[in-house]
């Protein structure tokens, strides 16, 4: 199969949807890799390292678009690209299609197989293409805590370790799910005092098998979190109920208890925020002050470290694409269920019901609209 690579043309989007490593691999199984020039380099994976792996360069998007029939891409397309959606092309990449009435037009227009990152999921509900990115972004969140409590930055000018002889800091994380677990790791590692708060019975057992000793494990709930924040000098918002906007689990006279120069790290921001007084941040002015708490809600954390971001991103995308490649679509899907969820739109039907219930459209089973080939 002819596999595409394109650079991403989202402002401050530097991460690629396959590296050199995976191009090696899709050449190996006897497929053509097309990497646009450039396209790598955002992540520092320069043109000559798709070359040496045996990958050919285009000098333009619109070569790679037009010859690819699988296109790799990290972004949702942008109006500017859905002119070259095709019948016969199957994109792979992050869509959120519920959220966007136009681009769901567009790729219903278009006409291709588009297969979201994002819903890809297994039997047991995991988010495979997702995982990785709040791995990042839990990680990312207690060092954004410890960074922003000092002085200079506004902090408390608290070191979040301590120093023998001083007591490191507090951070509490609400929600201890992928997000609130490295969060929590890392804020270990640094030395800090670390609680999570969660409400699943199930998730806290699982929390207390791996970190027992490490953290304090406790029930969340609305006197539990009113108590916490109190103590907190770090507090990381790393909540989620599926489907739903995240919970104001932090009001704003909450915030009024909680210490000067204290940071709220809001990872649950893209999801709405779990503080009344979150609203969404950019990496170039990622933090502003309410009450005398910096609040960091950066809405996509994992763009700061494209190059990790990449390389942890084709880490789970790459079975897949492989599978697409070998196999074909139809094929594809009928061999796992998990790839059949990614499928939104194909031939232009929404095959995915939660995207056509946003929207208002008719909702087609993938079965109905692509003949599974039988394994
Ligand atoms: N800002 C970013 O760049 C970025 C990046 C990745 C993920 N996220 C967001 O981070 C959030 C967490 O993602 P995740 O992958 O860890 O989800 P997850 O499903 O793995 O974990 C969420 C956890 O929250 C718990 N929870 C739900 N309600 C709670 C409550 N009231 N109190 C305590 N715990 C509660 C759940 O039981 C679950 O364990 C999501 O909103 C996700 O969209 C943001």
């Amino acid at each position: 199969m002819k596999v595409g690579v394109v650079k991403e043309i989202k402002p401050d989007e530097y991460r690629v949807a396959l590296t050199p490593a995976g191009a090696r691999e899709l050449v190996q199984r006897g497929h053509d890799v097309l990497v646009e020039a450039g396209a790598g380099e955002g992540s520092a994976f320069l043109d000559d390292a798709y070359r040496a792996v045996g990958a050919t360069l285009a000098s333009s998007a619109e070569d790679v678009w037009r010859e690819a029939e699988l296109l790799l891409k990290v972004k949702e397309p942008l109006p500017s690209e859905y002119p070259l959606l095709r019948e016969d092309l199957v994109l792979f990449t992050y869509l959120h299609l519920a959220a966007s009435d136009e681009l769901t037009h567009a790729l219903i227009d278009g006409g291709a197989a588009c297969v979201a990152y994002e819903t890809v999921e297994t039997d047991n509900h995991a988010l495979p293409l997702l995982a990785p990115m709040s791995e990042i972004a839990g990680r990312l969140a207690a060092q954004a805590g410890a960074y922003f409590l000092e002085k200079p930055l506004g902090g408390r000018g608290l070191l979040l370790g301590g120093v023998p002889g001083v007591a490191p800091g507090r951070v509490l994380v609400i929600g201890g799910g992928i997000v609130g677990y490295n969060a929590a790791v890392i804020a270990l590692g640094l030395g800090a005092n670390v609680t999570i708060l969660e409400r699943s019975p199930d998730r806290m057992r699982h929390l207390d098998e791996i970190l027992s000793g490490r953290v304090s494990l406790v029930m969340s709930s609305t006197l539990q979190i009113e108590e916490s924040v109190v103590d907190a000098d770090v507090v990381i918002g790393a909540v989620l109920i599926p489907g739903a906007v995240a919970p104001k689990l932090i009001t704003r006279d909450m915030l009024g208890a909680m210490k000067d120069g204290s940071v709220l790290c809001d990872v649950a921001i893209d999801q709405g925020g779990s503080a009344e007084t979150s609203r969404p941040t950019t990496h170039s002015e990622p933090v502003y002050v309410v009450d005398g708490v910096t609040h960091y809600c950066v809405a996509n954390m994992p763009g700061a470290v494209p190059i990790t971001s990449t390389k942890a991103l084709t880490n789970v995308t790459l079975p897949y694409v492989e599978a697409i490649a070998d196999h074909g679509l139809a094929e594809a899907v009928a061999r796992d269920p998990a790839l059949a969820r990614g499928v939104n739109v194909l031939h232009g039907k929404v095959t995915y019901e939660a995207v056509a219930e946003a929207h208002g459209l008719e909702y087609r089973p993938l079965e109905d609209v692509l003949p599974l080939a039988p394994v």
